[in-house]
C-alpha cells in the first residue's frame, strides 16, 4: 500500500488529506499548528510531531504550505526522515525562480522532485476533484498516481524534469487569470456601491452573455453577502500575484492588471483580512492605506 506524508493542512492539506484516506492510502500528516490535523487523525491518519516523523518511510510526500520559504523550512526538518529515491510531490504554489531552491534541496537528498502545482479550491480540494499540473520523470508517474487520482480529476504532465518549473509556469498562467477575475469583480462592486447602482442589477444585465462568468457570479455572491469565510485566502493571493509579477519580470513581461492586484490583496491583508477570503478585494477599495 502507498503511505503518504502530508506536510500541511490547511484549507488545501486538509481537503486532499481527506480523500488520500478516502481511497485507502496510509497518510501520515504534520502540520504547525498541531490541532488542525485531529480531524485527519480522528478519520484514520497517523498523526506526527515532527515533518521527519511523517516522511520517514513515506513513498510520497506531499507538501501544501503556504510559499517557498516556508516549505524549504520544513523540509529541512524532515531531512532526519529522508531517504533517496522517495519521491517529493511539492504541490505548494511557489512560482518559478523560488523553485529552484526546493529542487536542489530534493536533489541534494536523492529525492525524485514532482513540481506538481493543483488548480481549484477548497470544495475541489473536499471533493477530490483538483486539476494537477505536473513535471516529473516519467517513470515515477504511477508511483504518484494514486495520490493524485485520490485528490485531482485530473493531472496534466508537462515534462519530465520537476526542476524545469514546467508545472509551476503553468500554474502562474492560471492563476493570473483566477487573480485578475477576482481583484476585476472586487473592483466593479465597489464601483457600483460608490455610484450608487444596484450591482444585482448589473449582474442581471450580463446574465447569460458573453460577459458573464461562474467566478464572476461566485465572488460577488460572497461580497453581497458579506461572507468572508476564506476558500483562497487574501494573504495568499497576495502572495501569488507576486509571484506572477515576478516572474513575467525575469520574463520581459510587464503586467499591470497583476500588480495592481498584488498591491489590492496586500491592502486587504494589512487591514486585517489576510485569513479572509480574496474576495476581501471589495473591501480594499474603500481602505486609505496603501503599500506598494
Ligand atoms: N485555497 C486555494 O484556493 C488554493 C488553490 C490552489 C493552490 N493554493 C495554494 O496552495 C497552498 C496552500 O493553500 P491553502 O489555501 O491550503 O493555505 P492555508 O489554508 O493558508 O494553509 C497554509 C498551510 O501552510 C502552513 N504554513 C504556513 N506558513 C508556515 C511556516 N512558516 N511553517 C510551517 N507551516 C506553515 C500552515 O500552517 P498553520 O496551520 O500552522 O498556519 C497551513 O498548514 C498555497 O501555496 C496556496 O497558494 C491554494
Amino acid at each position: 500500500m502507498t503511505t503518504v506524508a502530508l506536510l500541511g493542512t490547511g484549507i488545501m492539506g486538509a481537503g486532499m488529506g481527506h480523500n488520500v484516506l478516502a481511497a485507502g492510502l496510509d497518510l501520515r500528516v504534520w502540520n504547525r499548528t498541531a490541532e488542525k490535523t485531529r480531524p485527519l487523525v480522528d478519520a484514520g491518519a497517523t498523526g506526527c510531531a515532527e515533518p521527519s516523523d511523517a516522511v520517514r518511510g513515506a513513498d510520497v510526500i506531499i507538501t501544501m504550505l503556504g510559499d517557498a520559504g516556508d516549505v524549504q523550512a520544513v523540509m529541512e526538518r524532515a531531512v532526519p526522515g529522508l531517504a533517496a529515491g522517495q519521491v517529493w510531490a511539492q504541490m505548494t504554489t511557489v512560482g518559478v525562480a523560488p523553485l529552484a531552491g526546493l529542487a536542489a534541496l530534493a536533489r541534494t537528498h536523492g529525492l525524485v522532485f514532482v513540481d506538481a502545482p493543483v488548480l481549484g479550491t477548497r470544495a475541489p480540494a473536499e471533493s477530490g476533484r483538483l486539476q494537477i499540473f505536473a513535471a516529473g520523470p516519467a517513470d515515477v508517474r504511477d508511483r504518484v498516481a494514486p495520490v493524485f487520482d485520490a485528490v485531482g480529476r485530473q493531472t496534466v504532465w508537462l515534462g519530465d524534469d520537476g526542476a524545469d518549473a514546467a508545472a509551476s509556469r503553468f500554474k502562474l498562467v492560471a492563476n493570473s487569470w483566477v487573480l485578475a477575475i477576482t481583484a476585476a469583480t472586487g473592483e466593479t462592486m465597489a464601483l457600483a456601491k460608490g455610484l450608487g447602482v444596484d450591482p444585482k442589477e448589473f449582474l442581471d444585465a450580463i446574465e447569460g452573455g458573453p460577459l458573464d462568468l461562474g467566478y464572476l457570479r461566485a465572488k460577488a455572491a460572497a461580497i453581497l453577502d458579506g461572507d468572508w469565510a476564506p476558500n483562497f485566502s487574501a494573504a495568499n493571493a497576495a502572495k501569488d500575484s507576486g509571484l506572477i509579477v515576478d516572474a513575467g519580470a525575469a520574463a520581459g513581461v510587464r503586467l499591470d492588471v497583476a500588480a495592481a492586484a498584488r498591491d489590492r490583496f496586500r491592502r486587504a491583508s494589512d487591514a486585517g483580512h489576510a485569513d479572509d477570503d480574496m474576495a476581501v478585494a471589495y473591501l480594499a477599495s474603500f481602505l486609505r492605506e496603501d503599500r506598494t
